[in-house]
């Protein structure tokens, strides 16, 4: 089945399913010249994958599985921009999201949503995926602290997040374009939650290393020290 819709200057389609809503775009991207914005949300993906090519749990009907086409190129910024949307959106539900570097959603430390940037056409095509209605059980098979909106203790629903996250993904895309990484930089810091000397695990050449915060760039570049060296990571 398959449903479509506008929502402001987006496009949005409503599967209930497919392979990967990433794919699904990526598929069609040459039918897309003259579409600037699209969403493709979808009940359940076969074969949803994350940013290490690793599987996303999510059984049907209970996340929100979402791509989202602009017609701006990727950058390291968009991800880090498209979660801070994602980390508003849920604010404005009455969350407290945290943001775990570069751009998966917490909530009291566990993650709640993922998000990946891909490009497609020199278009950026950010995937998103939120834990809306997951049970813990539901969580069980994920392979690290997990939790849902609904294991939070508050019952929304995917639409509850969907349409409000698409229209703050168009403004925020919009602004990252125009005005650069630096307007989201102090928000992007606050909910990073990190000051410089706190240390920290991240992802660096496929390993899991410590770092020691640094600074984050106005550009949006992570400074730390791993292993005694500074490094820039976008
Ligand atoms: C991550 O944390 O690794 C990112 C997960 C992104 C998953 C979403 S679900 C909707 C979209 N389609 C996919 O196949 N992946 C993204």
């Amino acid at each position: 089945m398959k449903k479509k819709a506008m929502l402001h200057g987006m496009k949005c389609i409503e599967l209930s399913e497919t392979t990967s809503t990433q794919t699904y775009l990526k598929n069609r991207i040459d039918s897309l010249q003259d579409t600037p914005w699209i969403a493709v949300s979808a009940s359940q993906q076969t074969g949803g994958y994350g940013r290490r090519k690793t599987g996303w749990v999510a059984p049907p009907g209970k996340g929100l599985l979402l791509s989202v086409l602009s017609p701006f190129p990727p950058s390291p910024q968009t991800a880090l921009v498209a979660s801070l949307s994602l980390a508003t959106t849920l604010h404005s539900l009455g969350f407290t999201p945290t943001i775990k570097w570069p751009n998966d959603i917490l909530l009291r430390g566990k993650k709640v949503a993922g998000l990946l940037v891909e490009g497609c056409s020199n278009r950026s095509l950010v995937g998103i995926g939120v834990n809306v209605l997951h049970t813990e059980k539901d969580l069980q098979p994920v392979d690290q602290p997990a939790t849902s909106l609904l294991a939070e203790g508050k019952t929304v629903s995917i639409l509850d997040v969907r349409t409000p996250l698409l229209s703050q993904l168009e403004e925020d895309l919009t602004l990252l374009e125009s005005q650069g990484f630096s307007h989201f930089h102090e928000t992007y810091m606050e909910l990073l939650g990190l000051s410089a000397g706190d240390s920290f695990q991240l992802r660096y050449s496929g390993e899991i290393k410590t770092a020691l915060f640094h600074t984050l760039t106005p550009e949006g570049y992570l400074i730390v020290d791993i292993d005694g060296e500074r490094k820039r990571i976008a």
